[in-house]
């Protein structure tokens, strides 16, 4: 009798259903690189290939994260152990952790419903629409100081808009900075600290004055939407990294990363369409990269640093990441990210590497950093912000501390480059 009613009491609630979804029994495993070798990296690669099995998340110089399917997870461990790597497991079942967040975040809709009122807080992920929604109320509220333009379209007719944020003195011509975010579906983080940026620059005057007297912020904050929109429709898409629009008749999506015209489709970018890194047909075959190299060329002459947040690292990277040359204002481009570096360390402790993207991460040729610093911003960043629950997907609870932290470094950033390029 007793056990009846509970079972079903559970059954009401909805507890004895049995939920997966396609990373049920997932694990993701953490292998030091320190002793790093070219078979290990090789293995690495090659498991790579194997995208039904297995997903690497991260090289470069902090620890690999590698998410394994069930099924492989007994050569995997006898790989490492061939390799005399150690490795520990970070996530149990990645299916679980998923299923859990995506719980948590259909109650903080709830319980935090953007109200219209130009205030997004940092209790939860906002959807792309209520990103629009939110600089379009900060325009109205703020019509001298915060301006929003409809810049383009993604390939699923989403649009896409820039909000520049200025003091309101009216002045024109001022330099620029240029900040996007979500170029990569999955890194929620990223749009989640554009959001905290945003609030900081308008809401915030008297701390940020200095930001803005010679210099005008113009911001993307989720370059692809199509795809973030997809990561958040369930825990079976949660892991999409690339834009929305066939590559070929079996795959979906090109890699917006790899797809600006500057070494175009070389090292670093595939030119297999089911892959993560693929380059696109040609270059700026998606719309969504073509708005931002439109954006680049038109701020270029005013345009001081060019900002593009991903995640994970945390890395603060510069170019060139489509060779290991190095430009030959390194020291400027150093400079600056050593003001973010060291601000972020005071703060919080946290210990970003800085260096060329190549060097300090891995190269890939068709990026946008490297393409803006081309084009003429002479500091050029990709930030890729530090790793959360398994890696791309902090817990809610945790955007407050991270997108604060990630303002700090910015904003020493910003400082050190208006120091450098005063107004002409
Ligand atoms: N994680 C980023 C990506 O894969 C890094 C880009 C760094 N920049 C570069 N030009 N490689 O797109
Ligand atoms: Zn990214």
């Amino acid at each position: 009798m007793g056990v009846l009613w509970i079972v079903l009491a559970l059954s009401c609630l909805g507890l004895t259903e049995v939920q997966s979804n396609k990373y049920e029994g997932f694990k993701i495993y953490e292998v030091q690189t320190k002793a790093r070798t070219a078979a290990m990296d090789q293995a690495l690669s090659e498991l790579a290939k194997n995208e039904s099995y297995y997903e690497v998340f991260s090289s470069g110089s902090q620890p690999a994260r590698i998410m394994v399917h069930p099924e492989e997870q007994v050569n995997f461990v006898q790989l490492m152990d061939g390799h005399s790597l150690s490795y520990k497991v970070l996530n149990n079942n990645v299916g679980f952790t998923l299923r859990r967040q995506f719980a948590r975040n259909r109650i903080l809709r709830n319980r935090f419903p953007y109200t219209g009122n130009g205030r997004l807080g940092t209790e939860r992920f906002y959807s792309h629409g209520e990103i629009n929604q939110f600089i379009e109320d900060l325009a109205e509220e703020h019509p001298r100081r915060v301006f929003v333009k409809t810049v383009g379209k993604s390939y699923e007719r989403r649009l896409m808009k820039t909000v520049t944020i200025t003091n309101g003195d009216g002045r024109r011509n001022k330099n620029v900075i240029f900040v996007d975010g979500g170029f990569h579906a999955r890194e929620w983080i990223s749009p989640a600290a554009v959001v905290y940026l945003i609030d900081e620059l308008v809401n915030n005057l008297a701390d940020n004055a200095d930001l803005l007297m010679d210099y005008d912020w113009v911001i993307l904050p989720v370059v692809n939407p199509d795809g973030y929109e997809y990561t958040q429709l369930s825990e079976e898409t949660r892991m999409w990294r690339k834009t929305r629009k066939p590559s070929s008749p079996d795959c979906i999506g090109t890699d917006p990363n790899r797809n600006f015209d500057f070494h175009w489709n070389e090292e670093g970018a595939s030119e297999d369409p089911c892959d993560q890194t693929y380059a696109g047909s040609k270059a700026f075959s998606e719309p969504e990269a073509v708005v931002v190299s439109d954006l680049i060329h038109s701020y270029a002459d005013r345009g001081k640093m060019y900002l593009t947040l991903h995640s994970y690292g945390p890395y603060i990277l510069y170019p060139w990441g489509w060779s290991s040359d190095l430009p030959d204002t390194v020291d400027d481009l150093h400079e600056v990210a050593k003001a973010g570096f060291d601000a972020i360390l005071e703060a919080t402790g946290t210990l970003y590497e800085i260096g060329s993207s190549t060097n300090v991460l891995y190269v890939a040729a068709g990026a946008s950093d490297d393409y803006a610093f081309n084009a003429g911003f002479p500091i050029s960043f990709t930030m890729e912000l530090p790793p959360g629950g398994t890696g791309f997907d902090p817990p809610a609870s945790a955007i407050d501390q991270m997108v604060k932290e990630t303002w700090v470094g910015i904003a020493a950033m910003a400082r050190k480059v208006v120091q450098k390029y005063p107004l002409a």
